[in-house]
């Protein structure tokens, strides 16, 4: 039986995780992002933390093996059942021949890989300005989607910062990693004629809109 299993794909700070967090609490399923997860780890300090705290600091992809098993525990969590929504994962090729193989042992196949397209320059603008809840991760920015509180969570009430990796050498750094070692998943999932592409520039109304419109009854 096969649910909802999405991938979001695209760029730092094009959008994935708050168009996921939306659309996983629209249609019932997680949202599974594996930066979250390695940031949750780091902040624990539990020995897969401190394994992937140099890479997130400095903008470096984690080793794939270690990402991979991260997720595979994941999906094994009875809500991943009727579906899913992974957001930053795959970022390899490698990472996507063992999601396929994941997945297929569990008898699943990926219904859709939405890609985000975004400018470099808009990635800069963008996230230079997010905030992070420290307590429930919720996401805003300073002028797109502003709390309504200064430095204050609407949600939780909880303390907001600046991403530690957010800094513009950081992000050109994840960038580069981006184009070297993810761009190549772009033909990886056209080849199998599941890629749908969404103009990630609009405001984030309009791309949830699109991305509606993209995944229809999906
Ligand atoms: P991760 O946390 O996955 O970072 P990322 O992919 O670089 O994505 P971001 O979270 O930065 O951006 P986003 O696209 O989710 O945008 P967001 O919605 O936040 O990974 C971090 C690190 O973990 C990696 O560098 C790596 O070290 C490691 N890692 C993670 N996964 C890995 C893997 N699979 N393999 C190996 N290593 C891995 O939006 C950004 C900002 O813009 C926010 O402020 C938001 O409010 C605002 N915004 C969103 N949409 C709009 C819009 N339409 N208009 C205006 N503003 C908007």
């Amino acid at each position: 039986m096969t649910g909802l299993d999405l991938v979001f794909l695209g760029p730092p700070g094009a959008g994935k995780g708050t168009q996921a967090a939306e659309l996983a609490r629209r249609r019932g399923v997680p949202h599974v992002s594996t930066g979250d997860l390695l940031r949750g780890a780091v902040k624990a300090d539990s020995p897969l933390g401190r394994q992937a705290r140099g890479y997130l600091d400095r903008g470096r992809l984690v080793p794939d093996e270690v990402v991979v098993g991260m997720v595979r525990e994941r999906l094994d969590r009875s809500d991943a059942r009727k579906g899913f929504i992974l957001d930053g994962f795959p970022r390899t090729v490698a990472q996507a021949e063992a999601l396929d193989r994941e997945l297929t042992s569990r008898g699943r196949r990926l219904r859709a890989v939405v890609l985000f397209e975004l400018q470099d320059d808009e990635v800069l603008e963008r996230l230079g300005g997010r905030l992070t809840c420290t307590s429930c991760g919720a996401m805003y920015h300073l002028r797109h989607e502003p709390p309504s509180q200064e430095g204050i969570c609407d949600r939780c009430g909880g303390g907001l910062e600046v991403r530690e990796d957010d800094r513009p050498g950081t992000v050109r750094r994840r960038l580069e990693e981006y184009r070297e070692k993810t761009a190549p998943l772009v033909a990886y999932y056209q080849g199998r004629g599941i890629l749908r592409r969404v103009d990630a520039s609009g405001p984030i109304e309009e791309v949830r809109a699109a991305l509606e419109g993209l995944l229809g009854g999906e």
